[in-house]
């Protein structure tokens, strides 16, 4: 397979039309009557009529001050407007940043199982990558000795996911210090793809952005993920190196050099409503955890999970008598839709493949899970004496 075949094309093939989505990342979105509803209810009329009389122009590139501002209001002290660069989603940004810092020349350390963009963008910038293994048995976290025996002379980036997707993990604070040192010696940016920061099951264990810790340290965020908002399409990076910023802009100027405003005036409407969607979010997933641990526990023959403490996914493996990806196409005809591990491994890296063949992604941030689960339940209620067998 190429290595700019996208690792979820097959999923998508099978699943399509299956009506129970078990597999979406992101929370609940909103309608567009909703936010505007909250936009009201908070008294912000500048904001709506904005909405309503913008002209259909072109936008600054990297973002309008006004959404950047927005945006540094999330961060500490050291992270203003300047230090932000708005793209049309997370995506975007971890491609266009690992292509204005990298080279042929450089080397980059990833994490798998993992986003397929988290783990490649380095290698469409053509930087050598090399691939660590996140497992079970630790968690899913980072082993520090591990990322200090990959580092090599011409290393210069690292990149984490916290919380992670697809395990639903999040470092301790610790690590997190760690690895800050350890990149700090070596000279490494680190790119922390933070899009499920703010959906901490319990806040206290938010870690600080990697933008405020670290000078050479990127945070990436979409309005994707805690805020339900995929299709507003807005994404950012929140970076203290501004000579990166720049060299950022001159990709972007190549690709989708400026966000739509309408999707700009969209996310200042989400993100100063940030507090009440963020608790209605974090709700749905209490709710939704609690009817999984009940799942769990009733069928822990057949699925063990690390249980997640952050974000809206979880990597669950699976001890029947076949691959989670056979059991994703059993469940798809039942019309009902999860992720194998193949669309988070590479799969020209056959030893990672064969280590999660038994993983599958679900994802529990929408109000509909508990119907997704009691038609989940019907199946194995239906196939569990066979798997048995
Ligand atoms: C870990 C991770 N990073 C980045 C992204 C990209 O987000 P966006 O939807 O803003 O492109 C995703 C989307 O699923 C993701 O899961």
């Amino acid at each position: 397979m190429s290595s700019k075949t996208p690792w979820s094309k097959q999923h998508k093939k099978i699943t399509r039309g299956a009506p129970l989505s078990f597999s979406n990342s992101f929370a609940q979105p909103l309608t567009m009557r909703e936010l505007v509803e909250l936009t009201e209810a908070r008294g912000d009329h500048a904001l709506l009529d904005e909405f309503h009389l913008h002209a259909l122009d072109y936008t600054p590139t990297g973002g309008s001050l006004d959404l950047r501002t927005t945006i540094a209001g999330f961060y500490g002290e050291q992270i203003s407007a300047d230090n932000i660069l708005v793209f049309a989603g997370g995506q975007v940004a971890l491609q266009t940043c690992a292509c204005a810092l990298l080279t042929r020349a450089d080397h980059a350390i990833v994490f798998t199982p993992g986003y397929q963009s988290v783990q490649q963008a380095p290698v469409f910038a053509d930087a050598e990558v090399t691939s660590i293994r996140l497992k079970a048995e630790h968690g899913w976290q980072i082993q520090i000795a591990e990322v200090k025996a990959a580092i090599r002379s011409n290393t210069r980036y690292l990149v984490i996911n916290e919380p992670s997707n697809p395990a639903g993990s999040l470092m301790r604070p610790a690590l997190q210090q760690q690895l800050v040192a350890l990149a700090e010696r070596h000279s490494l940016h680190i790119m922390s793809d933070e899009v499920y920061r703010h959906l901490e099951h319990d806040p206290r264990t938010r870690l600080p952005a990697m933008a405020d810790i670290y000078a050479r340290g990127i945070s990436l965020c979409t309005m994707s993920k805690p805020w339900g908002a995929c299709g507003v399409t807005i994404g950012w990076l929140a970076l203290q190196d501004l000579k990166l910023k720049q060299q950022c802009i001159d990709v972007l100027y190549f690709g989708s050099a400026c966000p739509a405003r309408a999707s700009e005036l969209q996310s200042m409407m989400t993100l100063r409503a940030s507090d009440a969607i963020l608790s209605k979010n974090l709700a749905i997933i209490d709710r939704n955890m609690q009817l999984l641990d009940v799942f769990f526990e009733r069928y822990a023959h057949f699925f063990q999970w690390v249980r997640p403490t952050a974000g809206a996914v979880a990597f669950v493996k699976f001890s029947g008598p076949m691959s989670a990806a056979e059991l994703a196409i059993q469940l798809a005809s039942a019309g009902i839709s999860i992720k194998p591990a193949y669309v988070f491994t590479d799969p020209n890296d056959t030893n990672a493949v064969s280590a999660y063949r038994d993983y599958f992604r679900i994802g529990f941030g929408e109000a509909c899970i508990p119907n997704v689960l009691a038609a989940l339940q019907d199946f194995v209620e239906q196939h569990q004496q066979k798997w048995r067998a």
